[in-house]
């Protein structure tokens, strides 16, 4: 069964036509519905990942993006795709990742919906 998500608008047409929301190979923190999400732009495609490293708790948005796509965490410097989640500096981690939906009016991240008896 697929998840149920709720979808956010991030970012409005206006922002993605006038590169006002990520300037290429760039990433940074932007909150939805409570939730801090390192938001990235590699080769002119967005992504997200949950901003927490799975290391000790670093901000991903606040790293930095190599040429190859990853997200440095400010930490430790251990580093995540962006496109995948996968740790790929080598220490078995994953970063969990959002979908992103590019639509007319702008760009909507896809949240899971939330349990009543998860609150
Ligand atoms: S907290 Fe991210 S690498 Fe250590």
């Amino acid at each position: 069964m697929a998840e149920k998500r709720d979808w956010h608008r991030i970012a409005t047409r206006y922002e993605l036509e006038h590169d006002q929301v990520l300037e290429e190979q760039t990433v940074k923190v932007v909150e939805v519905e409570g939730q801090l999400i390192c938001l990235g732009k590699y080769k002119g495609n967005y992504y997200a990942l949950r901003n927490k490293c799975m290391h000790a708790g670093g901000y991903l948005g606040e790293g930095q993006c190599d040429f190859e796509g990853n997200v440095i965490c400010p930490f430790h410097r251990y580093r995540y795709s962006l496109i995948t989640g996968k740790n790929t500096s080598g220490e078995g981690y994953y970063a969990r990742t959002y979908p992103l939906e590019m639509r007319e009016d702008g760009l909507y991240i896809g949240l899971k919906v939330k349990s009543w008896w998860k609150f």
